[in-house]
C-alpha cells in the first residue's frame, strides 16, 4: 500500500475560489492567479498547505480577516513538496484559526496526457485545430491551480478565463461577462454552486452546438467540432428528456441554468460529469446514422443518462472520500438503465443489465484478488485502480438487488430523502442506508453490509429431494483456493415473484408444495450464482426448451452452469449439454452468454483442432436464428432482433458458414468506403475480411481507418486490423500503435484486440513487454493502464506463459498495478487448471 497522505481539508476549509486563468494554446502554457477564501482550522501553526502539481508558484500572500481589520501574514518561504503534490506556505508568525484570503500566482504547461488542462487535436477544412479542455477527476485540479483537491473540500468558484479571440469558451456556469481586447477575450462566469474541485471544468476552441430547452427552462446544448456537431441531435434529445425525468424522479430540480455536453476528440475515459459542462469521448455522444451502430446509439443514451445522474448523485451530494467512489459510480451505473428504460421501453434495458453489468461483476468478483465494494484508499494514486468492474458493475448490481428487495417506489423515496438531506454536502455509504431505512422501515444496513464489505459472492446450491429443498452457500471462486472461507451473505432467494425471504446461514432446509419448477433467483436480481442437483437441472433444462423461463432466467441458468465448469465444480460437458436446450433461443442477452462462453472455450482451450471441430457445431447452433434474421432489417423489427443480428452473423462467419462468408465478402467488395456498409454489419463484414484476407486487404482497411473521422468506424476497423492470421500483418498492426495513425486514447484497444487474436497473441505479448516503458510514460496516468496485465493474462492458459508473466510483472507491483497483476496470475491459474481438466472431454463433445 502507498504511503498515507494527510488530508489538507483538516487544516484549511476553502469557501470560495476566485480563479483567473490565462490559457495560451499556441505556446501550450497557462498562467493564473487564485484567491482562496476560507477558514484555517485546528491548531495554530506556521504554515498553510495546498495541493499543487507541476505548477510554478510565482508569489503567495496570506491575509487574515478580523472583525476590526485585515492583516497580511508575512510568508518566509514557499516550499513545493513534490511527492505529496503540495505547496506549503511557511511563516515566522503563528497562523491562528480564523478567516483568511490566500492569494497565489502560478503558471504551468499544457501536456498531452488527457488530465489536468490538456489539448484535443482535430482537423477542419485541412487545418490542424486544438481544443483546450480539462479533466480534473480524480485529483488533477491541482495540476491547474493550487487548491484543496479533496472531494470533501466543497467551495464556490468564480472563474475568469483569458483566451485567444474568436474561440468558444465554456465552463460549468453561464457566462457573466466578456471583455475583448486586440488579441484576447476575458470571459467571466457566474459563481458555481458549492462543489468539489474535481467537478470544475472549462473548454475553449472552435466548437459548435445544437440547443434545446427543458420544460423548466434549463438550456441544454451539445457541442462538438464543426464537422461533428450536427451528429449530436440524438444525444441532445436524450439529455433534455433525461433531465426532465431526473427532475421528477429525484424531486429536486437541476440547479444550474444550463447544461452543456461536449464531445472531445481526445478523451481518456468515456465521459465525465463536470457540473454543467459534461465532457465525452466522441463515440459516446455522436450519433451519425451513416456510421453509428444501434449498439453504440444505445451506449450514447446510457452514457448521457449516467453523467446526468451524477449531476445529483455525485455533484449535489458527493462522497466524503474516494473509498465511497462506488456510491457515485455504482449508483449512476444502475440508474442509467432506469432512465433509458423510461425513454425507450422497447429497448428492454433491464434484461440487458443482467447480461452486462451483473455478469461482468460476477466474473471479476469470482477471483480471490477481487476487492470489496467499499475499499480503503489512502493515496489518491490508488484511486484509479478502483474505477473498475467492482465499483461500477458490482456496485450497480447490489443496488439493483436492494431496489428490487425494497420495491421501486420505496427505493426512490429513500433516494429523495438522502439527496434532500445532504445536498451541497458529503456522505458515506451508511448515510444512504440510513435514508433508505427511515423510509422503508427495513434493516437496509444489515442487509447490504455483507455485500459491500465482503469480497466475492456466494454460490447457492440446491438439492431437491421429495419436495424438500436443502440449500447451502459458500463463496464462489474460479481458482482452487488455499484459503477456504466461511463467510455467508444474506441471499434473497426470490423463488417466486413475491418471495422476499433471506437465506443467511450456511445451510437451510425447507418444504415445497411442488418442486418441478423450483428455481432460485427468478428474474436474476440477486447477486449470486446457483447450482442444482443433476436431476433437477434436467427438469430446468426442459423448462428452457419449452420456453417456460424468462430470458433473465435462461441466461442465469446457462451462465451459472458454464462458470461452475470453469471453477471445476462440474464438467464442462454438462454446461454444453444444457446448451442443447437453447435450440430455439432468440434473445440477444442469452446469446451474449452463449457467444461469450464459446469464446471462453476457444480462448482457454487454445487448440486448433478443437476450433475446427467447433465450427460445424456452431453453424448448426446459429442456423435457425441466422435464417430468421437474414442480413437486412425487417420493417418494424424489434430492437432485440436488431441487436441479435450482428452476434448471430458474427458467429456464423467465424464458423465459416459458406453463405455468410460469401455475403460478407461481397458486401466488402462492393463498398467504396465504410459508409456503404450498414453500421450494424460492419463488424461482421470486416471481421470476415480479416479472417480470410491478405496484405492487400490489410492495407485497404488501414487506409480506411486513417481516413475516417468517425471514432466508432475507426474502432471497428481496429478490431479487423488486429484480427488477421498472418504474423507479418499482426506485426504491422502492432506497429501502428506508436504512430500518428492511432490516438493515445485508443492505444489500449489495439493492444487488447491483438491479445484476443490467437494468432497474434504471442506477438502482442512481446510487443507489450518491449513497449512497456512507452505505455507507462504515455498512458501511465490513464485508467486503461492498470488493465494491461489482465488483458495479457486472460489470453493464455499455459505454464510457460505463466512463468514469463510472473517474471515480467513481479518487479512491477506498484500500488497501481499490484491488484491487476495478481488478478492476472489468478486468471492464469484457473484457466490452466480448466484446460488441463476439460480439454479432452470438450474435444470429444464437439467431435460427436
Ligand atoms: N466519473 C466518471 C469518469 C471518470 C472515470 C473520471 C475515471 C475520472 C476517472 C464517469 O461518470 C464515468 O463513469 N464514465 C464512464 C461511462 C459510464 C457510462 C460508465 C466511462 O468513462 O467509461
Ligand atoms: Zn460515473
Amino acid at each position: 500500500m502507498a504511503k498515507k497522505v494527510r488530508r489538507l481539508f483538516e487544516q484549511f476549509r476553502p469557501e470560495n475560489y476566485k480563479l483567473d486563468l490565462a490559457v495560451n494554446p499556441e505556446e501550450m502554457t497557462f498562467s493564473g492567479r487564485v484567491v482562496i477564501a476560507g477558514k484555517k482550522i485546528g491548531r495554530p501553526s506556521q504554515r498553510l498547505t495546498f495541493h499543487a502539481k507541476n505548477l510554478k508558484i510565482a508569489s503567495a500572500k496570506i491575509i487574515k480577516h478580523d472583525k476590526k481589520s485585515d492583516e497580511e501574514i508575512a510568508i518566509s518561504r514557499i516550499n513545493c513538496h513534490k511527492s505529496y503534490d503540495e505547496v506549503r506556505l511557511h511563516s515566522e508568525q503563528k497562523i491562528f484559526p480564523g478567516n483568511y484570503d490566500v492569494e497565489l500566482e502560478f503558471s504551468g504547461k499544457i501536456t498531452r496526457n488527457m488530465e489536468g488542462i490538456y489539448p484535443s487535436h482535430f482537423s477542419h477544412v485541412g487545418k490542424d485545430k486544438k481544443i483546450i479542455s480539462t479533466q480534473f477527476e480524480s485529483h488533477h485540479a491541482r495540476e491547474a491551480f493550487p487548491c484543496i483537491d479533496e472531494p470533501e473540500a466543497k467551495a464556490t468558484f468564480d472563474l475568469a478565463l483569458t483566451a485567444p479571440k474568436n474561440q468558444t469558451v465554456l465552463a460549468n456556469t453561464p457566462v457573466k461577462q466578456t471583455a475583448t481586447s486586440k488579441q484576447q477575450t476575458v470571459t467571466s462566469f457566474e459563481t458555481t454552486p458549492r462543489m468539489s474541485t474535481y467537478l470544475l471544468a472549462f473548454a475553449l476552441g472552435e466548437i459548435k452546438y445544437l440547443e434545446s430547452k427543458t420544460k423548466t427552462g434549463v438550456i441544454v446544448r451539445t457541442y462538438a467540432t464543426p464537422d461533428n456537431y450536427k451528429h449530436t441531435k440524438f444525444a441532445l434529445d436524450c439529455a433534455v428528456k433525461i433531465l426532465e425525468f431526473y427532475n421528477e424522479y429525484f424531486g429536486i430540480p437541476y440547479p444550474l441554468a444550463k447544461c452543456d455536453l461536449l464531445a472531445l476528440p481526445d478523451f481518456a475515459a468515456g465521459a465525465m460529469e463536470n457540473w454543467g459542462l459534461i465532457t465525452f469521448r466522441e463515440q459516446a455522444l455522436l450519433v451519425d446514422p451513416k456510421n453509428t451502430s444501434l449498439d453504440m446509439k444505445q451506449y450514447v443514451a446510457m452514457v448521457v443518462a449516467h453523467e446526468l445522474a451524477h449531476q445529483w448523485f455525485g455533484n449535489l451530494v458527493t462522497m466524503r472520500w474516494w473509498t465511497d467512489l462506488w456510491l457515485n459510480e455504482g449508483f449512476a451505473s444502475w440508474i442509467e438503465y432506469l432512465a433509458v428504460d423510461h425513454l425507450f421501453p422497447e429497448w428492454q434495458m433491464w434484461p440487458q443489465f443482467i447480461a452486462s453489468e451483473q455478469q461482468s461483476a460476477l466474473a471479476l468478483d469470482a477471483l480471490e484478488n477481487s476487492h470489496p465494494v467499499e475499499v480503503p484508499i489512502n493515496h489518491p494514486d490508488e484511486i484509479r485502480t478502483i474505477f473498475d468492474t467492482i465499483s461500477y458493475a458490482k456496485g450497480s448490481s447490489v443496488i439493483h438487488m436492494l431496489a428490487n428487495f425494497l420495491g421501486q417506489e420505496t427505493f426512490r423515496d429513500g433516494l429523495r430523502l438522502y439527496l434532500n438531506k445532504h445536498q451541497y454536502a458529503n456522505t458515506d455509504t451508511v448515510d444512504l442506508w440510513a435514508a433508505l431505512e427511515e423510509v422503508s422501515g427495513q434493516p437496509v444496513k444489515d442487509f447490504m453490509h455483507a455485500w459491500t464489505s465482503q469480497t466475492g459472492f456466494p454460490l447457492v446450491s440446491a438439492n431437491i429431494n421429495n419436495n424438500e429443498v436443502t440449500l447451502a452457500q459458500r463463496r464462489f471462486l474460479l481458482a482452487a483456493s488455499a484459503s477456504e472461507t466461511s463467510e455467508t451473505w444474506p441471499v434473497p432467494l426470490l423463488t417466486t415473484s413475491s418471495d422476499r425471504s433471506l437465506f443467511k446461514t450456511s445451510e437451510q432446509k425447507f418444504k415445497l408444495k411442488a418442486s418441478d419448477d423450483f428455481k432460485l433467483n427468478l428474474g436474476g436480481s440477486g447477486f449470486y450464482r446457483a447450482s442444482y442437483d443433476a436431476s433437477h437441472l434436467t427438469k430446468l433444462a426442459k423448462l428452457v426448451s419449452q420456453n417456460k423461463l424468462a430470458p433473465e432466467d435462461r441466461l442465469g441458468l446457462l451462465a451459472d452452469s458454464f462458470e461452475s465448469a470453469k471453477a471445476g465444480l462440474a464438467p464442462a460437458t454438462s454446461a454444453l449439454e444444457l446448451l442443447a436446450s437453447y435450440e430455439k433461443e432468440d434473445s440477444p442477452i442469452v446469446w451474449e452468454i452463449i457467444a461469450a462462453n464459446l469464446g471462453s472455450i476457444r480462448r482457454v482451450m487454445d487448440d486448433e483442432k478443437l476450433n475446427d471441430a467447433m465450427k460445424p457445431y456452431v453453424r448448426k447452433l446459429v442456423a435457425s436464428q441466422a435464417k430468421r434474421l437474414g442480413w437486412t432489417k425487417a420493417k418494424n423489427e424489434s430492437h432485440f432482433d436488431s441487436l441479435l443480428r450482428p452476434t448471430i452473423l458474427g458467429l456464423a462467419s467465424w464458423a465459416e458458414d459458406a453463405s455468410t462468408v460469401k455475403k460478407a465478402l461481397a458486401l466488402y467488395a462492393s463498398a467504396a468506403s465504410p459508409e456503404d456498409i450498414e453500421p450494424d454489419l460492419r463488424g461482421v463484414v470486416y471481421g470476415t475480411v480479416a479472417r480470410t484476407g491478405d496484405a492487400k486487404d490489410f492495407d485497404k482497411l488501414l487506409a480506411e481507418h486513417n481516413a475516417s473521422t468517425n471514432s466508432e468506424t475507426q474502432l471497428t476497423l481496429t478490431a479487423a486490423l488486429t484480427n488477421f492470421k498472418q504474423a507479418s500483418l499482426s506485426q504491422k498492426a502492432l506497429a501502428q500503435i506508436r504512430t500518428d495513425n492511432v490516438r493515445l486514447q485508443d492505444a489500449a484497444y489495439w493492444v487488447a484486440y491483438s491479445l484476443g487474436n490467437r494468432y497474434a497473441k504471442s506477438l502482442a505479448w512481446d510487443w507489450m513487454k518491449d513497449n512497456w516503458d512507452w505505455l507507462e510514460k504515455n498512458l501511465g496516468g490513464d485508467l486503461s493502464f492498470s488493465r494491461f496485465p489482465n488483458y495479457a493474462a486472460r489470453s493464455f492458459s499455459d505454464k510457460e506463459f505463466a512463468s514469463d508473466y510472473q517474471k515480467f510483472f513481479a518487479p512491477k507491483k506498484s500500488p497501481m498495478l499490484e491488484r491487476s497483476i495478481n488478478q492476472g496470475e489468478e486468471t492464469l491459474n484457473w484457466q490452466i487448471a480448466w484446460r488441463t481438466r476439460d480439454l479432452s472431454a470438450i474435444k470429444k463433445f464437439f467431435k460427436n
